[in-house]
């Protein structure tokens, strides 16, 4: 199975457009040691010809030119992303599909009925969509009664994987008119299986909480791919930007009781698994690969995701 990162930074990337942070300054001066980051997105495959996109980014048009492997090469209309999952419904993950809107063919998109909510009425992106290239929308049923419940299926362009998904804690995106009232289905993690060699991938950039119904499905991953977003809960209040903490809205910080520091150095013990930290802040200390915070990081094997970031399973 082949996972190809396609933008590692978290919502405004890296850096972002406004922003003077310690990081985004010395990355513009090149006085801190660091790569820049697009928007978060992966895109996965087992033949290395038919993709699904996870998530469509804001930077999506830059990041399949940098991909040749999504460009066209078959037909005078082609492209080698045959689905596309989202995980949530958030403004760093969606607005690319305005930039996928050309072809005569429809958009084969699997998300949730939350997320499809959202993107009908908070965002009208979906709705608009239909004025160009439609959209073929595929539901990922979510039990609301019972978080463990987890929905499986195929995506019939993209042969031998297999994707399970299950709702998590995280939030619904700021516009959505459940911002303050979470439905299970918000944001979702899902677990890719190559289904030949049985190979697996965790992947959820948006994690709260590992809450007990995770694990049973993260404990099969041969490479978990989280949440990286801030070090600490208070990063952005910290640093006068924001008046919520990380988990507030949806990300659990690396550091300190509880976070994915702690969280993954429970996974691993019975077989060798990468742990790969995805949809990384502009503000957080791991961007610098210097830092004492990514020597932290090193010192539990747990890795930075990077825009170009090629994962072979
Ligand atoms: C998030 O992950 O919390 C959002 O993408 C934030 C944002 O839209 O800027
Ligand atoms: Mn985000
Ligand atoms: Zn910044």
């Amino acid at each position: 199975m082949y996972i190809h990162v396609l933008g590692a930074g978290a919502g405004g990337g890296f850096p972002q457009w406004n922003c003077n942070c310690e990081n985004c300054d010395g990355l513009r001066k090149g006085t801190i040691k660091a790569t820049r980051r697009t928007q978060s997105s992966i895109c996965v495959s087992s033949n290395g010809v038919d993709w699904v996109l996870f998530n469509t980014s804001p930077d999506i048009l830059q990041q399949i030119q940098e991909f040749p492997a999504l460009q066209p090469g078959r037909a005078i209309r082609d492209s080698g992303i045959q689905g596309i999952i989202l995980i949530d419904a958030q403004i760093d993950h969606t607005p690319g599909l305005f930039m996928l809107r050309e072809g005569q063919v429809k958009r084969e998109i699997y998300c949730t009925k939350m997320v499809y909510e959202d993107l009908t009425s908070g965002n009208q992106i979906l709705n608009i969509l239909g004025h160009y290239c439609g959209v073929n929308h595929h539901e990922i049923a979510i039990d609301g009664n019972d978080v463990s419940h987890a929905s499986s299926f195929e995506i019939p362009n993209v042969p031998n994987l297999r994707f399970t998904a299950v709702a998590l804690k995280s939030a619904a995106p700021p516009y959505s008119p459940h911002r303050n009232d979470p439905h299970p289905g918000d944001t979702i993690g899902v677990l890719i299986e190559e289904i030949s060699t049985g190979k697996k991938c965790w992947y959820s950039p948006g994690l709260a909480e590992i809450e007990p119904h995770l694990p049973p499905l993260m404990n099969q991953a041969d490479c978990i791919m989280v949440d990286g977003t801030f070090w600490t809960n208070t990063e952005m209040l910290d640093m006068g930007l924001m008046s919520k903490t990380a988990r507030s809205i949806g990300h659990n910080p690396q550091s300190g009781p509880g976070g994915m520091i702690e969280e993954l150095d429970k996974f691993g013990s019975e077989k060798s698994v990468r742990k790969v930290l995805i949809h990384i802040n502009n503000t957080n200390p791991i961007l610098r690969e210097d830092s004492a915070e990514r020597a932290i990081l090193n010192d539990h094997q747990i890795e930075v995701a990077y825009d170009g970031m090629d994962i072979i399973l």
